[in-house]
């Protein structure tokens, strides 16, 4: 077990109680709490250090520069990117997708072509393709899901044909917390020439990747998820690939030479940064990605396997709850879906937020993926470093407060 104590008191949230009950925060799956070090570089940044970034040659603006390179440095060597110029700064997970159907899509998918992406997916990785699908006449595959919550790939593999362009694919659901093996999807949609792009947005924050190892074309995933500020989103490319692609925004700071009539644009990584972008987070999520790697990235795997193996066990012991969660905890994040029989999820998450307990509920923007399960609308417990044993029992116990309530 991580020290938990020692880890929560450093996220000054947990100081704060509501009607003399402690935070319970069951939702990091949504967004995680930010530690005090991720909070002090952003109000010392602003009040001593801030100015613009790649304009200035006054100390401000280049010392901006410089913390802003430097994190994206240090998030190129957090997943193994070959180079800095790899690794483009979005506003999150969505935007980094969008930006590749766009750019990635517009010039390289065409009629009858096809998109594969899984049943598993969040809207933010379904949604753009369906649109481009739809933009160029292309056709949209979705790989099934089995019986026991992964994904079918030997179906996956009959999808896979010569017209496939590229596959958009989640490491982590955000749903039932399925862990998708996916070297062994690139390795297949390399036989056929096609581009794969893994949405990490869940299993950055805490799963160990390695863009070399895995041999993704894109990796995406979003800062607020894994302690760092909202608004910043990564873009992981191989730079043959990125720079193969036409930029996505125009304006500002993505230009090598500007005339009247015509512009050429700039090298990676600024071709796709136009306008001025969210410096000070950027500068901040380093700090997340320090704090993280400071714990390991094993350690808290291993925490939040054994939180979810108590949670399972917790509240397994109810026959009115049924699990939406891999059988096996190998295949599993720290996330775990349910639902209790007689009790609507709304009804169930305004009883938890009376103890102070966050869960999450409804269809967890994969609507499609919770339909399939013969839901309406799923709860959900997600877990992070500061979550221990405790945090499932007072959960546990809400539960129980509910089922009296509602008999
Ligand atoms: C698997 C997955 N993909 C994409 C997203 C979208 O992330 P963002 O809202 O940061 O764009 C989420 C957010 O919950 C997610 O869980």
């Amino acid at each position: 077990m991580l020290n938990q104590s020692k880890i929560k008191n450093q996220f000054p949230i947990f100081s704060h109680k509501k009607d003399g009950k402690p935070l319970v925060f069951l939702d990091s799956a949504s967004s995680t709490q930010k530690p005090k070090i991720v909070i002090d570089v952003l109000k010392n940044y602003y009040e001593t250090s801030y100015a613009n970034v790649h304009r200035g040659i006054y100390d401000l603006s280049e010392k901006s520069t410089e913390a802003y390179e430097k994190s994206r440095k240090t998030i190129s060597k957090f997943i193994n990117a070959k180079s800095a110029k790899e690794i483009i700064f979005t506003r999150n997970t969505t935007e980094s997708i969008n930006l590749i159907a766009y750019s990635f899509g517009n010039s390289n998918i065409n009629k009858n072509d096809e998109i594969i992406v899984s049943a598993l997916e969040h809207h933010s990785n379904l949604v753009p393709w369906q649109e481009l699908a739809k933009r160029k006449h292309a056709k949209l595959k979705i790989i099934p899901l089995k019986k026991d919550l992964t994904l079918d790939f030997e179906s996956y593999k009959k999808l896979l044909t010569k017209k496939t362009k590229i596959v958009a694919i989640t490491a982590m659901s955000n749903v039932t917390g399925t862990i998708v093996p996916i070297e062994k999807f690139v390795k297949e949609a390399r036989k056929y020439n096609a581009k794969i792009l893994i949405d990490g947005a869940q299993s950055v924050p805490h799963l160990k990747t390695d863009v070399q190892k895995i041999d993704c074309d894109f990796l995406v995933f979003s800062a607020h998820k894994m302690l760092g500020p909202t608004g910043v989103g990564i873009l992981y490319g191989k730079e043959a690939t990125l720079d193969d692609m036409p930029p996505f925004l125009y304006g500002g700071d993505m230009i090598s030479e500007v005339k009247q009539f015509n512009s050429s644009y700039a090298e990676l990584p600024n071709k796709f940064e136009a306008g001025t972008p969210n410096i000070a987070d950027v500068i901040a999520f380093e700090k997340a990605i320090e704090f993280i790697e400071e714990i390991g990235l094993e350690n808290i795997e291993k925490h939040e396997k054994s939180l979810l193996k108590y949670a399972k066990e917790k509240f397994s012991k109810y026959p009115e709850v049924k699990l939406y969660t891999p059988k096996d905890c190998k295949n599993a994040g720290g996330i775990l879906s349910f639902t209790v029989k007689g009790i609507h999820p709304h009804d169930l998450a305004t009883i938890f937020n009376e103890d102070n307990v966050c869960i999450r509920t409804g269809q967890h923007c994969a609507a499609p993926l919770v339909e399939s399960l013969g839901e309406i609308a799923l709860n959900r417990m997600s877990f992070y470093v500061y979550n221990d044993f405790n945090d499932i029992d007072i959960a546990k116990k809400s539960l129980k407060k509910a089922l009296k309530l509602f008999k």
